[in-house]
Parts: C-alpha cells; structure tokens; sequence
C-alpha cells in the first residue's frame, strides 16, 4: 500500500553535515529500496544560488565512495540524483519558504500517490542559532494542509544549546511550535550497532543480569577518542568544547544504556522514562573528578583564540545516586588528537575474593564493547595457561562482528536514524527531559571552565593526553590491564 508522498527537505543542503552524512545516507535507504521513488521527493534548501544541477554536482561525490565503483552504483547514484530539486532563500524570510511550499505541493500533486497522505519531514542540518526561525518558517509556510495520515516531522541536530538555560530556551521555542511527537532530536550515536545492541545484551541474557550493579562491577568506563584535531572547525570547536561535543551527549546517552533499569517494554516512551530516572540521579560533578587538556598546536588554528581554555579532552567521573550504582565511578573520557581512532565501553568487574590463584594482577574480568572501528565485545578471562604448568593468564571470550557476521554490513548510523524518523519511532532520538537533564549535569562545570576556573592541561598530539588522567583512572580503581 501506498503511504501518499514523502518529502525529505534538507536544510542547510550545501553544508558539510548535509554533503556527507544526509544525503549519502539518503541514498543508502534508496539503494536498499527504503525510498520509493513514485513517493519520495527530496529538496535541498540553502541561502546560496545554486541549480538543481548544481546542487547534484556537489553531492554526488560523496554518494559513491570507492574509486573506479560499479557501473550500476554510478547509474543508480544518477538516477537518485534526479529526485533531488533545489530551493534557494534565506532561513528567516516568508518569501523562500513560500517557494519552498509551492515546490513541494507541486511535486505532491504530480504524483500519482498524491491521492494519500501528505509527509514532509524537514532535515535541519544547520547551526541550532537559526533553529528558532527556520521552524517558525516551516509552520507557517511550509505545514501540509493537514490531511488524514500525513505529518510534519522536524530532525534537529545538536549542538542543542550551549548550556541548561540556552538549551531550555531553545526547546521552548521549538516546542511552542512543534509537539514533541514531531521533535527527532538526532544523536547519532544512538544509531550505531553496538550502541542498539545494548538492551538486548542487558536483558535479554540471564548472565549478565545478577551481575550488572554494584555488588559485581568495580567501574564502568565509556571512552571516545580520535587520532585528528580540529581540523578547520575551529571556529565552532573553540565555543563548545570536547564536553558539549562528544561527552554531554554522545558518552552520556551510552552511559544511559549501560545503566538504565529494564524499561517496562520496548516501547520508546517506556525507555526513554528510565534513562531520563539515570540523569537524574546523578549527582553534581566534582572538580577533582575531572581532568582536561588541550593539545599543543591546537590554538594554531587561526579561528582560536590565542588564551582558549577550552577542552579538546577531558575525563569526567560521573556517579550515579542509586540503589544499582552507588559507589560505582561512571568514567566517561573524550579526546581529540590522539593516539587512535576508537571508541569503547569498558566494564570492569570486581576482583575474586579469597584469590586461590594469587592471579589478581594479572587483571580483572572486563567486559568490552567497541563501538569502533571493527565492531566487537569481548569478555576477558582468567585462564589456565594450556600447558604442563598450572599457570593463569588473562584471555578472551570474543565476538568480533567482522569475523562472526560476515555477510552483514552494518548501516550507517544516520541511515537507520533518518529511517526512523519516517516511521516515526523515536526510541533512538533524545527527548526534551533528558536534553534538559543532560544539560543540568554539565552546565555547573562547563561555566566553571568558562570563568577559568577548571584549567585545560596541554597535552602532545598524537598521545594518550595529559597523564593527570590516567592518574585519575587508578584513583577512581580501574586496573589497567594489558594486551587485546
Ligand atoms: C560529532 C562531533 O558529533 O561526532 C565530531 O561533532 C566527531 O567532533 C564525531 O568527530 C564523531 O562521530 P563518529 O561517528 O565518527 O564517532
């Protein structure tokens, strides 16, 4: 059955985040058949004057990546390309967004599929400064006449806001527009594989449950890193920071997964309730809890001020007031520049009692989940060293998703995402309780770095950052363990 016609209007069309993420997942979801070309139109709508054509000429680049691809990649890229229609105007005037308007009905009334419900789903790859009058455009111009079964649905991006009171601000005037069933607050890393795996792994194995809490896990860590700085987003870097990047966000929402109760069913709602209670319950950060630094070279970047303080890497411990996980440190690391491109959730279990084996050293139980690259968990054990001797070494359980799902490629965050954003499931996209939460956990520190007052420690590019920060780690009990 027909859904009536889908409109994806992508805003901010010739910007960075649309070229290569937007539209090159876009394309995934038509290349796998998700887009329906008797109902799927695309538009790109930006500030400068460009054509249709020249709109496709700068996409199509990044819709096939590997050189010499296959001729029918090339050909359904081409034929992709052609859905795609090109509207130019300013974000605060009625007059492009009437265009606009006027652009999507006509393409609805020449479907043939027009005779369904109208579904518009406007993509905001822009800076959140011109959310406020870009959704106050598209409600007044751009809204379908409502008809049975059609919607208007809104992807916003982060940054959402630059501290509790701007974030607050900024959700009022979305919200006074648009209820929250149409708000898709997008983090992508709530579209990664091993980040959705993650309530399945909790709850669907008996094993893991008696041993997730307290009694078990000596420290749960959750660490982001990239082996590039900058690299010319200076300009918005120097504002937000490594916190309001990659912590307060994407580690946060990860975090929620790791320590969330079961929600009473898998319904979005459902699950959204119980990592908001996680948020909540965590208390305020301390200062000695927090390490930053900032990477020699880093205010090279001519867009950086010469005295920044701002971080382009922190450790935080967070903890999280609860029956589950008190005295439990959350450790949640982020860096730019550094010595490898990955991220994991570490969960260390405790030591054996009554150590038989005197092979404590040797390490701890501790179960790792790579994000990325080359998806995996792996649960390290204590084992006999095979052999004559009765001798311990650590080993691992391992699920390499390369090796064990061979034939699967896994989907691009973004593709899964803006998939739900047309089913209209929002399980994978954050809520405005749990934005405001979030922003209520970091807002005291990041204005105390603001005034100076937390100082970021330099660090080389290319390393593990200041190694105040490994000092903090041992402090809060995590035992470094070695290999793997
Ligand atoms: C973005 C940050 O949200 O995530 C970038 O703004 C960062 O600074 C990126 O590079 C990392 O995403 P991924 O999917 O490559 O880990």
């Amino acid at each position: 059955a027909t859904g009536g016609s889908l409109s994806i209007i992508v805003l901010g069309a010739s910007g960075d985040l649309a070229k290569k993420k937007t539209f090159p997942a876009l394309f995934n979801l038509y290349q796998q058949g998700f887009l329906n070309p008797d109902e799927v139109h695309i538009f790109g709508y930006a500030r400068s004057n460009l054509s249709d054509q020249e709109l496709r000429d700068k996409i199509r680049g990044y819709l096939v990546h590997v050189k010499n691809a296959s001729e029918k990649a090339e050909a359904l890229s081409s034929k992709f390309l052609q859905l795609i229609k090109y509207v130019s105007g300013p974000y605060d005037s009625e007059d492009g967004f009437k265009r606009l308007d006027k652009a999507i009905s006509e393409q609805e009334i020449s479907k043939k599929s027009s005779e369904g419900s109208s579904r518009r789903l406007f993509y905001l790859a822009l800076p959140p400064s011109v959310y406020p009058p870009v959704c106050k455009m598209i409600k007044t111009c751009c809204t379908n006449k409502s008809d049975v079964g059609g919607w208007t649905r809104i992807v916003v991006e982060k940054p959402f806001g630059k501290d509790l009171e701007s974030a607050e601000q900024l959700s009022s005037q979305i919200g006074g527009l648009f209820d929250e069933s149409q708000i898709y607050r997008i983090d992508h890393y709530l579209g990664k594989e091993l980040v959705q795996n993650m309530l399945v792994l909790r709850f669907a194995n008996r094993l893991f449950l008696p041993l997730w809490n307290r009694d078990n896990i000596a420290n749960v860590q959750i660490v982001f890193r990239e082996d590039f700085g900058i690299e010319g987003r200076g300009g918005y870097f120097d504002e937000y920071g490594i916190i309001r990047d990659i912590i307060q966000n994407h580690l946060l929402q990860v975090l929620c997964l790791v320590a969330m109760e079961k929600p009473i069913s898998l319904k979005p709602e459902h699950i959204r309730d119980e990592k908001v209670k996680v948020l909540q319950s965590v208390i305020p950060i301390k200062d000695e809890e927090v390490v930053l630094g900032q990477y020699e070279g880093y205010r090279d970047d001519p867009t950086v001020p010469n005295d920044s303080n701002t971080p382009t890497f922190a450790t935080t411990i967070l903890r999280i007031d609860n029956e589950r996980w008190e005295g439990v440190p959350f450790i949640l690391k982020a860096g730019k520049a550094m010595s490898s491109k990955k991220a994991d959730i570490r969960i260390q279990f405790k030591d054996v009692p009554g150590d038989i084996f005197k092979c404590q050293k040797q390490g701890r139980n501790e179960f790792v989940i790579r994000l990325q690259p080359s998806e995996a968990m792996y649960m390290k054990l204590t084992v006999k060293q095979p052999g004559l001797e009765m001798q311990t070494v650590q080993s691992e359980l391992d699920l390499s998703y390369k090796q064990r799902y061979q034939d699967v490629s896994i989907p691009e965050a973004y593709e899964r995402l803006i998939l739900d954003t047309i089913k209209g499931d929002q399980q994978h996209f954050v809520r405005r309780d749990e934005l405001k939460a979030a922003w209520e956990i970091f807002t005291p520190l990041l204005h105390r770095i603001e005034k100076g007052e937390v100082k970021s420690i330099p660090y080389k590019a290319g390393s593990r950052g200041p190694t105040e920060a490994d000092q903090l780690l041992e402090k809060a009990g995590y035992l470094q363990t070695h290999g793997y």
